[in-house]
């Protein structure tokens, strides 16, 4: 798991991500991109790598929402963590002093094409970069690009912003000034760089392009990502993602494109919907104001009846499907990196308050609990579980305590999955169960991090 150490909106849709990957920090290389996956059943993503700094041991990525992947990954903030991230992939991008070369971008593909404009001003050829948005919020990364390039034109859709019109007039513009032009560079949507293509063909210019295709693997085995190139089948994945522009089949790669689009705008209906349920319920519960840091009130009692008012709210405002809907929780872990070098720290780091809530949400607080039949101790699980989804952790260590002395020990070290967790109705429906033990021991460790640690009330 990777960890989102800095988000930001570059603009409404268009967000810049600085990932914890020390290994893929160090070996990238310009062109190169990696695949990200949100959830284990997500979608396997490939994006270019926008930057890296080996100090930091970070990569950075930048994501417009499109479709359900990309929306999941962009919902993600500072702090949370990526399932998980290969790479880097691909080729780098051949690099080398081609004289003048006009490095296009437009949209997102201004970042992946901001590596590029890098290298190639660092090996000494003359940069002008063209970089294209539908209005002034689109263009994005403007003062990087600028520091690297010789010269830069802003062009945008609707003359909000530099000048008005597509990337290509911007491109013609650079060609018919200088007495040469070498090579041009040009990444973003298929549509532009096709066209970019053109332009460039039409003054018998080289033209580079990054393809941007669906990938499962990454790795030439499953075959996602072929296209005819010159008349020849390549994998973008292993033979790009960068070819020759003037080779592509781009009617293919159109074709491609659209080939899971109805299933893509179903889903993305689907997420949105379960969004707007579970939005509600996560901000009457994730507050900082709404999260307990003083011991309750409550006797044992009143915490653990099933049939109290606010269990029946919490029942009541999510439906059981929307429940089952929500994917279980991932234990954050430490960094392989950071973990060979250190022996005093645990591995698995436990959840934070805002995981932690919404796996709560996942429990359906069953009227027959058989996760409780599976706990050696007899813990009244859904009571606890149930405190944590309204944010009082600590009555949720209170009903740990009520029979079990060692939450946080057993927690980290009982086998759920043969014990509670195996009982849990989600199995019974194909789904993985709920994840009892992160829960138990976050609650316990809450407690002891509270300063309010209760005596266990046996
Ligand atoms: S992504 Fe599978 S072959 Fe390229």
């Amino acid at each position: 798991m990777n960890k989102i150490v800095l988000k930001k909106q570059l603009s409404e849709k268009v967000f810049l991500f600085e990932i914890e990957a020390p290994l893929i920090a160090k070996s990238r290389k310009a062109g190169n991109f990696i695949i990200v996956r949100v959830g284990e059943n997500g979608e396997r993503v490939p994006l270019t790598i926008a930057d890296a700094s080996i100090e930091r041991g970070t990569i950075t990525i930048v994501v417009q929402k499109v479709g359900l992947s990309s929306t999941k990954l962009c919902d993600l903030n500072e702090g949370d963590y990526i399932t998980d991230v290969v790479g880097p992939l691909g080729n780098p991008t051949h690099i080398e002093n081609f004289g003048t070369v006009v490095c296009a971008g437009g949209g997102v593909g201004v970042a992946p094409m901001l590596p590029i404009i890098r290298a190639l001003k660092a090996a000494g050829n003359r940069v002008l970069s063209v970089i294209a948005g539908r209005s002034k919020e689109l263009v994005i990364l403007e003062n990087e690009v600028r520091q690297s390039s010789d010269e830069l034109i802003i062009m945008t859709d609707d003359g909000s912003y530099g000048e008005k019109g597509v990337v290509t007039v911007g491109i013609e513009k650079f060609i018919t000034q200088e007495e040469h032009v070498d090579k041009v560079f040009a990444i973003g949507p298929p549509i532009m760089m096709k066209f970019c293509c053109l332009m460039a063909q039409k003054y018998n210019i080289p033209v580079e392009v990054s393809l941007n295709t669906i990938m499962v693997d990454g790795t030439g085995m499953c075959g996602a990502c072929r296209l005819s190139i010159g008349g020849k089948t390549k994998f973008v994945c292993i033979d790009g993602p960068e070819f020759d522009g003037s080779l592509v089949d781009w009617d293919e790669m159109f074709k491609r494109m659209g080939t899971f689009r109805d299933a893509e705008r179903e889903e993305m209906e689907h997420y949105e919907e379960h969004l707007r349920g579970f939005a509600k319920q996560e901000e009457l519960h994730t507050c900082e104001t709404c999260m307990d840091v003083e011991p309750t009130t409550e006797t044992i009692e009143e915490l653990t009846n099933r049939d109290s008012e606010w269990r029946k709210e919490l029942r009541a405002a999510m439906k059981p499907a929307e429940r089952k809907a929500i994917e279980r929780v991932a234990m954050p872990e430490l960094d392989p990196v950071y973990r060979a070098t250190t022996r005093t720290e645990e591995v698995n780091k436990g959840l934070t308050k805002q995981m932690a809530v919404r796996e709560a949400h996942r429990c359906l607080d069953c009227g027959k609990p058989a996760c409780v039949e599976g706990c050696p101790v007899n813990i009244n699980i859904p009571s606890f579980i149930k405190n944590i989804e309204r944010g009082q952790f600590l009555a949720a260590a209170k009903v740990l305590k009520s029979t079990s002395a060692l939450p946080a020990v057993c927690g980290r070290v009982c086998p759920q999955e043969k014990q509670c967790e195996s009982k849990c109705i989600h199995l019974k429906m194909n789904e993985p169960a709920v994840a009892i033990g992160y829960l138990e021991r976050f609650a316990a460790d809450f407690e002891r991090e509270s300063g309010n640690i209760a005596l266990p009330d046996l």
